[in-house]
């Protein structure tokens, strides 16, 4: 049986490819450090999965604590989800999002290094790609430039780090998934995006708005050049984005690959406040206020998935009105 690391396992995303791996055949061991997620979701993986995976509370900073990880157990591959992933929140903490992103990676890539993984698969972002020059963003789309937070600037040089691996081992298998606004929770409703604190993102900040656990919903501008004035993002649900992960798995090779996983389309603020209405069964307020902190919304962000498509056999299967129905079943069951 093939032997899985996650990192930051017991997080949305993770936690969501922890039990397809489960369910694919996989052994999968977790390293998380739960600075975002609680330890109580690996019960929930064992509800759905039927397997509690081996898990220890490792922050990629402790770099001897990885080491003992690898030391425990051989690993086939790893999938590289821990990490911070609040585009606003990295314009106030650049230098904690650059640790964490990029030297946490690269503490990982060391000890993977020491023991002979050089199979890794990267839940990168498509904020990669920056200020887009054409719509929708292609795979083959300029990166690094123009790119408008730490977050999305820490994710670019993890990119080029693991480049630069496969550059001089030509061993090595990397696969780098970019995506934009991952949502949704698990058909079982026992999994979810569930952060610690106040979202920074909009879909669970809404949810829980709904829910009556936060005040309306602030919407950072309606001043953009887009149909509503508000910004168009490319919304994935949760379970497209990780049968993307799973198809990456299943066809590594050696050297660098990247894939979108998206849905070549995109829908605005508004939208999404419409489409929580609708499922909620009433009109959710909201209240317009100012732009973000320093300017780190793009108005427009959608991409295409052709690569993806061609190579891997992906595509999404799954729509944003869905997503939202499971959001709103986790969060009245959460
Ligand atoms: C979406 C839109 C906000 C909250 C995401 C992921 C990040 C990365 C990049 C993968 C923006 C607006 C938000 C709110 C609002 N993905 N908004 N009120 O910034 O697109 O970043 O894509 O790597 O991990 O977070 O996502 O959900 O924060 O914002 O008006 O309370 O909603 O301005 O236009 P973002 P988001």
């Amino acid at each position: 049986m093939k032997r899985i690391l996650v990192t930051g396992g017991t997080g949305y995303i993770g936690s969501h490819t922890v039990v397809e791996l489960i369910r694919g055949g996989y052994e999968v061991v977790v390293i998380d450090n739960l600075s975002n997620s609680k330890v109580e979701v690996l019960d929930r993986i064992k509800r759905i999965a039927g397997v509690r995976p081996e898990f220890r509370q490792v922050d990629l900073m402790d770099a001897e604590g990885v080491r003992e990880v690898f030391a425990e157990w051989q690993f086939d591959a790893v999938m590289h989800f821990a990490g911070l992933k609040a585009v606003g929140e990295s314009m106030e903490k650049p230098l904690e999002y650059y640790e964490a992103n990029v030297a946490g990676t690269v503490n990982l890539l060391m000890v993977m290094k020491k023991f002979g993984v050089k199979r890794i698969v990267f839940s990168s972002s498509a904020s990669v790609y920056g200020e887009p020059e054409s719509l929708p963003i292609r795979d083959d789309a300029r990166v690094g430039v123009g790119i408008t937070s730490p977050y999305g600037r820490s994710k670019y040089m993890v990119e080029q780090v693991l480049g630069d691996w496969c550059m001089v081992d030509a061993e090595v298998e990397v696969t780098s998934l970019r995506y934009f606004n991952p949502i949704g929770a698990h058909e079982s409703g026992l999994l979810g995006e569930d952060p610690n604190g106040v979202p920074n993102n909009l879909v669970p900040f809404i949810a829980q708005s709904a829910a009556g656990k936060l005040g309306v919903v602030k919407v950072f501008g309606d001043d953009y050049e887009t149909p509503d004035g508000t910004c168009v993002r490319d919304y994935i649900h949760i379970t497209d984005v990780v049968s993307g992960h799973l198809a990456a798995l299943g066809k590594m090779k050696k050297g660098m690959q990247t894939y979108n996983l998206s849905t070549g389309a995109g829908k605005t603020v508004l939208e999404m406040i419409g489409i929580f209405s609708d499922v909620v069964g009433r009109e959710l307020a909201y209240e317009v206020v100012a732009r973000r902190v320093g300017g780190a919304d793009v108005p427009v962000l959608y991409a295409s998935a052709d690569r993806a498509s061609e190579e891997l056999g992906w595509r999404t299967e799954r729509t944003v009105e869905e997503a939202i129905e499971g959001v709103w079943k986790w969060q009245s069951e959460v």
